[in-house]
């Protein structure tokens, strides 16, 4: 019924690659035309002057390139999941390099949850006509879920590297890969019902109002639903910006204080510097998650698990990396993530975006509304008034939503490191620098740096655990809306593999806390006590140490 409405350029279902190339030759004439081959040079000169083994970017460090497609590889996938390709559909096709649209007026991307009947109307059209795409199309829903599969779950491997995999989260590229996946998502269901200024909703999951599913994602006869969600998390359900598994017994108002001094931890005491922001880099040649951002580990991580369906093997579909755009609900919960980028841009002069090559001429590829396979860099991607969207202007409640300070004296620190976290470990940690002015605290930040964590082989369940600095109950009491919380680790499920084989993800966090120190009067002390406190899966867990670090 809906395919009678598909506009020209959707036509052809049959053997939509071949047809489509020959879209994009006319389209684009002869001197954008690329091969992937060309994209091979300076990606086989990267390798000869790295070694594999080499991480942490040096002299010789060079970005991330868009993977050569023709090299996709199954993805690293949970056992129990045998009959999913995240490889595109069309390996062979040229590629050109993108251009930003032209400018036509701002796309306003609406609050999901305050959105009107016509626009709902227009919004579950586009998506029923993606879903109707047959699967070999790129535009279609079956494929625009692959995508995210393959960047997350080692479909591609670097170029150059061939036993090392390209991977979007745990990273500095967290961000910008993410806008980009939205931007040509949005832009192939507007081309889909002809509506330049189709904008995606977002889940405003940081207000009151938005603590909840949004409704229009949970009627079952809407081609947003997805039954592989948690069933008791249907609206008005609370929303958990901290979920770990287990259910909130705190009324609804005091969940939604909880949730607000999550975010101002995360969006500001915790997020001074552009690397507690976006995460660290991560360059060619690199082992994938060198570590997660702020945001990105939560409410990023949480909402995902929170969302996730817990009957099904791995979560699935939010709560697992290879399933979660499975859902329609991702692009909500990522409109979010990708407003909170520039939200977080205009809280503070000194929160800029990265101006390391490195990061802004990361490239990756994926299918515009042509079906061309267009390749883009980071830096195409920092201004969204270019790329022509914006958010619709929402009140940011958590601004002065400063945790509260749970009272008590420390208990001591006795554990050590490495341990892995099948229970609470307290260790005692130098503090190089004590009694710091202003000046230097706004110069260089205090980072807790936790390290050498790894999640064992065959990482298929949700991690979680909690990082406070002398916290007053040992038995891991305190909450992660305490002022003691530095933050939390959580991952969503994704494997790795070193060479060829499957092995456990290896990553490290940094937290920012100067602030805290300030707020639990233990700035002048010379040692304080970190507490690590599994919430989920500890016993997969292994922390290697903790350390301060000074981060300008
Ligand atoms: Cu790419 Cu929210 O995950």
């Amino acid at each position: 019924m809906l395919s009678a409405t598909m506009p020209r350029g959707f036509a052809a279902p049959r053997a939509p690659c071949r047809s489509l190339q020959t879209l994009r030759c006319k389209a684009t004439g002869g001197a954008d035309r690329r091969d992937v081959l060309l994209g091979l040079g300076g990606a086989a000169a990267a390798g000869l002057l790295r070694s594999s083994s080499s991480s942490g970017g040096g002299a010789l460090a060079a970005p991330i390139q868009a993977p050569d497609l023709r090299n996709c590889h199954p993805p690293d996938l949970p056992d129990t999941v045998s009959d999913v390709n995240c490889c595109p559909p069309c390996a062979g096709t040229a590629i050109v390099d993108f251009t930003l649209p032209p400018p036509l007026g701002l796309r306003v991307r609406p609050v999901a949850h305050l959105v009107n009947k016509e626009y709902l109307a227009k919004y579950e059209k586009a998506v029923a006509l993606m879903k109707e795409l047959p699967d070999d199309d790129p535009r279609s829903f079956a494929h625009q879920w692959r995508v995210h599969c393959a960047y997350c779950d080692g479909a591609f491997d670097q170029v150059g590297f061939p036993d090392l995999e390209i991977q979007i989260h745990n990273c500095w590229l967290f961000f910008p890969w993410h806008r980009f996946y939205l931007y040509f998502h949005e832009r192939i269901l507007g081309k889909l019902i002809g509506d330049d200024k189709f904008a995606l909703p977002f889940w405003n999951w940081d207000a009151p109002g938005g603590m909840s599913l949004p409704a229009i994602y949970a009627n079952k006869s809407s081609p947003l639903y997805d039954e592989r969600r948690d069933p008791a998390h249907q609206p008005p359900f609370t929303l958990d910006l901290d979920y770990d598994g287990t259910e909130p017994t705190i009324p609804r108002p005091q969940q939604i204080d909880h949730n607000l001094m999550i975010m101002y931890r995360q969006m500001i005491s915790g997020a001074k510097k552009k690397e507690l922001f976006f995460g660290l880099p991560y360059h060619q040649g690199d082992q994938p998650d060198p570590g997660a951002g702020s945001v990105e580990l939560i409410p990023h991580n949480t909402v995902h698990f929170w969302s996730g369906d817990p009957r099904q093997p791995n979560g699935e579909d939010m709560a697992n990396f290879y399933s979660a755009a499975r859902d329609p609900l991702f692009f909500a919960h990522h409109g979010n993530i990708d407003r909170l980028w520039s939200v977080w841009n205009g809280l503070h002069p000194g929160n800029t975006n990265f101006t390391d090559p490195d990061w802004l001429d990361a490239s990756f590829l994926f299918y515009d509304e042509e079906a061309r396979l267009v390749r883009v860099r980071v830096r195409d991607c920092l201004d969204t008034a270019a790329l022509g969207y914006t958010y619709q202007d929402v009140a940011l409640p958590w601004l002065n939503a400063k945790p509260t300070t749970e009272a008590g004296s420390p208990a001591p620190a006795a554990g050590s490191l490495p341990a892995t976290l099948n229970q609470t470990v307290r260790v005692a940690v130098t503090r190089p620098r004590t009694s710091r002015t202003r000046q230097e605290k706004n110069a260089e930040e205090e980072v807790l740096v936790v390290e050498g964590i790894e999640v064992a082989d065959h990482f298929s369940r949700f991690v979680k655990f909690d990082v406070f600095v002398n916290e007053s109950q040992s038995g891991g009491g305190a909450t992660a809306a305490a002022v003691q919380c530095a933050g939390s680790v959580a991952m969503t499920p994704h494997l790795v593999r070193p060479g060829k084989g499957r092995g456990s993800v290896k990553t490290a966090a940094r937290f920012g806390i100067c602030d805290l120190l300030d707020d639990i009067g233990a700035d002048g002390d010379n040692t304080i006590a970190v507490s690590l406190v599994p919430r989920c899966a500890g016993d997969m867990v292994t922390v290697g140490g903790v350390r301060i670090e000074y981060v300008k």
